[in-house]
């Protein structure tokens, strides 16, 4: 039997080699393309698209059918951190370890290498090989919801302009800004898999929670981190004045939230023939460090 290691490195691997063959030609315009490679082939855990892998096997589908689906939100998700890092916003230096996009290629070309992973996006889901007219339809439909203007945009909205002052709205902001993807990455899965409504209902609520305890630890790794290990600043946050979960509540109840989200995505999950992988990928994001 694979452990769960050998299996997330098997579907991390599938999805670096499919970004690295995307946009290689040689065009008059290429540092666009060297901006955009740049951030995309930069690491990172890859954690959406492993998502999407992992519930299509775990429902019967082939993970090769998902692929398209998960590279296409990872382009969204870097281009998300593209300009989440910039001057107007996040104000960053460090992204995977690396200097961010804008202070290689500049404020301009960044903003240009995230608009076009967005579109770009959307253009991998729109011919992916082995899935249906409707699948990739319904893929679309799922990607534009989770990052448009009542998803992931939204939550960047909420984040920038201080509007979370309570738990419950702060919850709000996190499931927009970090669990609309995340739960996109497990929705792609199902329909790749060719789920029913009820299934792919459980495998979003599984990522929802998840998507909550992810920005609940990262929010606490932004005090506590080992700043080269989480390949990112530390600290950054209370420089930039925002206010997050550990403001509110502390580290020591952020310990809490994150265990009783990982609880409830495990559970969301109980009725699932094939969940092994699941399980121990919650348990994983709940004490990661970087
Ligand atoms: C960072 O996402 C942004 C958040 C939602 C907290 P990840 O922690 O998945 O970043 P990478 O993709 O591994 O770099
Ligand atoms: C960003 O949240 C989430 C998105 C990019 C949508 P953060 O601003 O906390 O993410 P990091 O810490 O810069 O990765
Ligand atoms: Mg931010
Ligand atoms: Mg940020
Ligand atoms: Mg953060």
């Amino acid at each position: 039997m694979e452990t769960f290691q050998v299996q997330y490195d098997r579907y991390r691997a599938a999805v670096e080699e499919a970004l690295q063959s995307l946009f290689l030609r040689n065009k008059p315009y290429g540092r666009l393309q060297e901006a955009m490679r740049y951030s995309l082939l930069a690491g990172g855990k890859r954690v959406r698209p492993v998502m999407t892998l992992a519930f299509c096997e775990a429902l019967g589908g082939e993970a090769r059918r998902a692929l398209p689906l998960g590279v296409a939100l990872e382009c969204v998700h870097t281009y998300s951190l593209i300009h989440d890092d910039l001057p107007c916003m996040d104000d960053d230096d460090l992204r995977r370890g690396r200097p961010t996009c804008h202070k290689v290629y500049g404020e301009t070309m960044a903003v240009l290498a995230g608009d076009a992973l967005q579109a770009e996006a959307f253009r991998l889901i729109s011919h992916a090989p082995g899935l249906s007219a409707e699948q990739r339809s319904e893929a679309v439909h799922t990607l534009a919801s989770a990052c448009g203007g009542d998803g992931m945009v939204a939550g960047q909205v909420l984040d920038m302009d201080g509007l979370a002052h309570d738990e419950a709205s702060l919850r709000d902001l996190c499931l927009r800004k970090t669990g609309a993807l995340l739960a996109a990455g497990a929705y792609l899965g199902c329909i790749a898999a060719g789920a029913s409504p009820e299934v792919r209902q459980q495998a979003a609520e599984y990522a929802r929670h998840i998507g909550l305890a992810f920005q609940i630890r990262d929010d606490m790794l932004d005090v506590i981190a080992d700043q080269d290990e989480f390949g990112k600043p530390v600290g950054s946050d209370r420089e930039e004045g925002k206010r997050t979960f550990v403001d509110l509540v502390g580290l020591e109840r952020c310990g809490e939230l994150v265990a009783e989200e990982t609880r409830l995505a495990r559970e969301a999950v109980a009725g699932f023939r094939n969940k092994g992988f699941l399980l121990e990928l919650a348990d994983s994001l709940a004490d990661r460090r970087k």
